[in-house]
């Protein structure tokens, strides 16, 4: 066991110390020599460098929502810009843009700027690039009192005024992951006729609005989330469930045995799907992703959860009479949404359950569902939409062709 622990100890050292090596198969790591391997520079890049490498033109966009926070848009575009409508990207949690760039040519990103599309990826508020606020910053404990509520009617809303601006385009079409739908499914249904206005369609991909019954381990910590699990997060991290941690994400990307850890360590929360794991790009990833949780955001998800609705935040009563004019807090109508929507599902992801997406989805009216599709892979899992080595057959190709059917209309 303490061989173990020194063993442990040697890799985060040596993970400091040596660049992050990556290869194109797990045993090449533990070749002295082998021409499979190279240092990969977009470990630890920051989003325009990773995407000038790409060959494309990258620029980065700070700007200010209604509720003061300053968020980072980056945009990537190419020479000729070839399609008539811009792509917004929303990410999930526990990550940044750098979700949607950090897999190269295994990204959506990639192969939407390939095809002459002008895409905008957006970092939400509390994450790396995204720290800013008019009259506060991180250290207040309020600036974390955010949830997916104000990311949908203040970051999407923020964003996608930015793209029509700089784009010249009045609409676009939405393309959110995971707490990146969530938002999406807040904005479009509290002000349907505005996204309608703004939207050619919207793509969710694991989308999460419905969350009653999920196999994610979370839910059995859901009874502790209240006590203690908040108050401590309150307590030690000041409304931060989860801090970024750049000396944790340097050792899952060091070599085979932590990247292995560390994905056993995510898959009861995400899903197991082993042999997904990327050994080119698992490092990039393990480094580049993982960002800040806001407590708040967990406590609303929880309630949704709990009262096994798609409900909007619970204030406490006093105050939900003077916000919804209820004791209990409405729900977000997703009878109400006016924007065609295509989910992209898959039968071994805890999280964003199929059933419970399906649900979702049945609920929006029948002339805005723009296709409701599980992936063929049984094993596709919630991590998998951002970090499987097989992404570009099991997701992407089915992503660019319903791109191009809303991007013509042809969604009803
Ligand atoms: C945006 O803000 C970040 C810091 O919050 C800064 O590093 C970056 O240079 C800014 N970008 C632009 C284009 O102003
Ligand atoms: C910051 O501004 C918001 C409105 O943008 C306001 O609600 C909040 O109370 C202010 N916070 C501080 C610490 O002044
Ligand atoms: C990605 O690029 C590599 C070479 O750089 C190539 O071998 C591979 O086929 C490409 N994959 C896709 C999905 O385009
Ligand atoms: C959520 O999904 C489940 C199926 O998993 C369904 O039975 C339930 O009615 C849905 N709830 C809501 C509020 O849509």
């Amino acid at each position: 066991m303490s061989r173990f622990a020194s063993l442990l100890l040697l890799i985060i050292y040596l993970s400091y110390v040596l660049a992050i090596k990556t290869c194109e198969t797990f045993s090449d790591y533990y070749k002295i020599a082998s021409d499979k391997c190279f240092d990969n520079p977009d470990a630890g890049a920051p989003p325009l460098e990773i995407l000038r490498r790409w060959g494309c033109h990258a620029a980065e966009y700070n700007v200010t929502t209604k509720d003061g926070y300053q968020i980072s848009i980056i945009r990537a575009w190419p020479t000729h810009i070839t399609q008539p409508i811009p792509i917004v990207m929303g990410h999930g949690i526990y990550m940044n843009s750098l979700g949607f760039i950090s897999m190269f040519n295994k990204t959506i990103a990639y192969n939407l700027i390939q095809e002459g599309y002008d895409v905008y990826l957006i970092n939400f508020r509390g994450t790396l690039f995204s720290t800013g606020h008019t009259n506060m910053t991180q250290s207040d404990y309020d600036y974390w009192m955010y949830s997916f509520h104000e990311m949908g009617i203040c970051s999407t809303l923020t964003a996608l005024d930015l793209v029509a601006r700089i784009s010249g385009k009045p609409k676009s079409i939405y393309i959110g992951y995971s707490m990146g739908t969530t938002a999406m499914f807040v904005y479009s249904t509290l002000y349907p006729t505005e996204a309608s206005e703004r939207l050619a369609g919207v793509i969710a991909l694991a989308p999460v609005a419905n969350v009653t019954e999920i196999r994610s381990i979370v839910s059995y910590f859901a009874p502790f989330w209240r006590f203690p699990i908040k108050p401590i997060a309150k307590l030690l991290f000041n409304g931060i469930l989860l801090p970024r941690n750049e000396a944790i994400n340097r050792f899952c990307a060091y070599g085979p045995i932590p990247i292995f850890l560390c994905y056993a360590s995510r898959v009861l929360i995400f899903g197991p799907d082993f042999k997904s794991l990327d050994p080119l790009y698992r490092p990039v990833t393990n480094i580049n992703h993982p960002d800040v949780i806001a407590a708040n955001v967990i406590e609303h998800y929880w309630q949704c959860y709990k009262t096994r609705r798609f409900i909007q935040y619970d204030h406490g009563a006093e105050e939900n009479l003077i916000q919804y004019g209820s004791v209990i807090p409405p729900d977000y109508p997703i009878e109400d949404i006016r924007t065609p929507m295509s989910f992209f599902v898959a039968d071994n992801d805890w999280i964003a359950e199929e059933h419970n997406a399906l649900a979702t989805y049945n609920m929006i009216p029948s002339q805005y569902r723009c296709g409701y599709i599980v992936s063929s892979n049984k094993e596709f899992s919630h991590d998998d939409v951002i970090t499987s080595r097989y992404v570009f057959k099991d997701l992407i190709q089915g992503v660019l062709a319903k791109v191009q059917q809303m991007k013509s209309g042809l969604c009803s």
